[in-house]
Order: C-alpha cells, then structure tokens, then sequence
C-alpha cells in the first residue's frame, strides 16, 4: 500500500511497514509539505501534532485509510471524513496507560517537590525541612471525563487511597455502575470540581470542551488544589491559570498539554515555579507505543481498500481499537 506517515510511531513498527509497502514519512509536518507528498497515498498514519485538514485530504484521491496511532482526533476534519467516507480507525487504548500513569508522576512530583528537590540538592542545598510535601492518600481526586483514560487514572488513585469522583458529559445509571467497579463516584461536574484536591482533565478537545477550565471554573476550586491536564490544552484557559497560580489559589499544576506546541513554543506559565511543563508525552512509553505499533501493523495487514463499506446513518463508522 501507498503510506504516508505523518508523525512518529513505534521504529519497529516503522521498520516493518518499510520492508512491505511504499512509505513516505513527513513527521509533524505542516499542511503545505504534506498536500505534494499525501497525492498519491492510500492510506495515512498521524498523531497529534499535524492538521488534518480537508485541504490536506482533498489532494489524495486515492485515500481510504486514516490510521490515528492513538486517541484524540481534534486535528483531523471529521466532516471531511464523514462525507468522503473514508475509514478511520483510532487506537486510544495503549496510550491510555501511558497517560494514566503520567498523571501520577505529575501529582507525585508537584505534591513532593521533585523537580525543586533535584535542583536544590545538584546545588548543594540540603533542603529537607523546607521541601515537606503532600500525600496523594486520603485526598480527593477529581476526574473530568471519567471515560477511557480517565476512569483508568481514577481506579489508579482508588488503589492508591484516594477518594475518587469523576463526572461525564453524558451521565447515565449504566455508566454510574461501571465507574463504582472501579471505585469511582459519578457526580456533577461542579462537584468534582469544588471538592477535589488534584483535579485531572480528560476530555476531549472540542466546542463544548474549549477553555472548559475558565477563570470562573478555577475560582470555584479548592484553595490549595493541584490541577493536572493531559487532555488538551485548548481545555484549559492558561491566562486564567495564571492568575490562579500566581495568587496562590492553585497550589500548583501539571501541564502535558499546551494552547501552543511545537518546537519554539514556550507555555505562558514557564515562568512560574509552581508549574510543571512537559511536551506532551503522556503517551510517550514505549510499552504503549510498541503496542500501537503492533495494532497498525494488523490493521494494513487486513485492511482490504475493495472490501465493501458498510455505512451506518450513511457514515462509515470509525473503528475504535
Ligand atoms: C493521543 O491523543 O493519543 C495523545 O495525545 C498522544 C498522541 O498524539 O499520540
């Protein structure tokens, strides 16, 4: 097959898909490099980094096959997709793990000073008394989009003693049950908001998610709370979270995700000492990654481009592995 990667997946991965088909790789590139180079593709395999615009797709007649090697698809045009019937196959649930993880080492290092301990103690300053922390037992977490990765982080903060809520866009009795097996309360997103200690973002980005963690949002939470986002970073207004970071509001927070990414970028908030900024590597393990891997592999592998369309609500549904 014809294939264009567009970000980086597994090497291994890559390296086999090389051997068996026509590869062009153009990671992170932008919309102008990838409309010469997607022309004459089948199939494209993409993360975040790169717009997938309707610009983009409409240069490759021959495309029917979007790969997206992990979860959110806020950069790829789902309107395009819809009505071009094209297949999309999105692979959320390796990175789930990488990302449910992260969380804890952003609340673990923000609640006992990791980052500020290392560098104090490179320096020679044995700072023991004045780097007393937090526990992460005993508090409140809070899961806005208790759905895939979010309800695996709440199960993970049950398991390590705290008291777990999370809120969902579209609560119902079945989900309510499904996230008590897991330790998880179903609530309001007010309650999880005003009640929680670390608060932990979810949700995918979108119209109704866009700057969702406002000014007025922030106020309402707990003096002393840890906010943490590995959703995305148009969730969170950061001039908001600025202000509650810089008046002392929020105790501190744990950004993997950015308004603006890339090489160059610099958050606003990197200047304050009680923020944690990384480039969105949540789901950055290898274990994930080479998992992803795997699944990309199978998906060319039995992918059949002749194979019949089955359409339903006259839309090729997106396949979710
Ligand atoms: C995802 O949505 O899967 C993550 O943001 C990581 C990635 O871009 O692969």
């Amino acid at each position: 097959m014809r294939i264009l990667i567009a970000s980086s997946i597994y090497p291994g991965a890559l390296e086999k898909l090389r051997e068996q088909h026509d590869v062009i790789c153009a990671f992170n590139a932008k919309q102008d490099e990838l409309k010469p180079l997607i022309a004459d593709r089948e199939v494209l395999i993409f993360r975040s980094g790169v717009q997938i615009t309707a610009a983009v797709m409409e240069c490759a007649p021959d495309l029917k096959l979007l790969l997206r090697a992990g979860s959110g698809i806020d950069n790829l045009d789902m309107d395009y997709v819809r009505e071009h019937g094209l297949r999309l196959v999105r692979i959320p649930g390796p990175g789930a793990k990488a990302v449910a993880e992260m969380s804890f080492a952003l609340m673990l290092a923000l609640s006992r000073n990791i980052l500020e301990a290392d560098r104090l103690t490179r320096q020679g300053h044995w700072a023991k008394q004045e780097l007393t922390g937090h526990l992460l037992r005993g508090k409140v977490l809070g899961i806005v989009g208790a759905g895939n990765i979010g309800s695996l982080t709440g199960s993970m903060g049950a398991a390590w003693g705290m008291e777990v809520l999370g809120c969902v866009e579209r609560p119902t009795a079945t989900t309510a049950e499904k996230l008590k097996e897991k330790n998880i309360r179903l609530t309001t997103f007010d309650e999880v908001v005003s009640r929680s200690d670390y608060l932990s973002l979810h949700v995918p980005l979108g119209e109704k998610t866009r700057h969702m963690i406002n000014a007025e949002v922030l106020a309402r939470m707990k003096p002393g709370a840890f906010l943490i986002n590995l959703a995305r970073g148009g969730v969170v207004d950061e001039a908001a979270l600025y202000q509650a970071l810089a008046s002392g509001h929020l105790r501190g927070a744990g950004m993997d995700v950015h308004a603006a990414e890339g090489h160059g970028k610099i958050s606003p908030l990197a200047d304050l000492n009680n923020v944690i900024l990384t480039p969105h590597i949540g789901a950055g393990a290898f274990d994930s990654q080479r998992e992803i891997g795997a699944i990309v592999l199978e998906t060319i592998a039995t992918f059949r481009p002749e194979a019949a369309v089955e359409y339903v609500n006259g839309h090729v549904p997106v396949t979710v592995i």
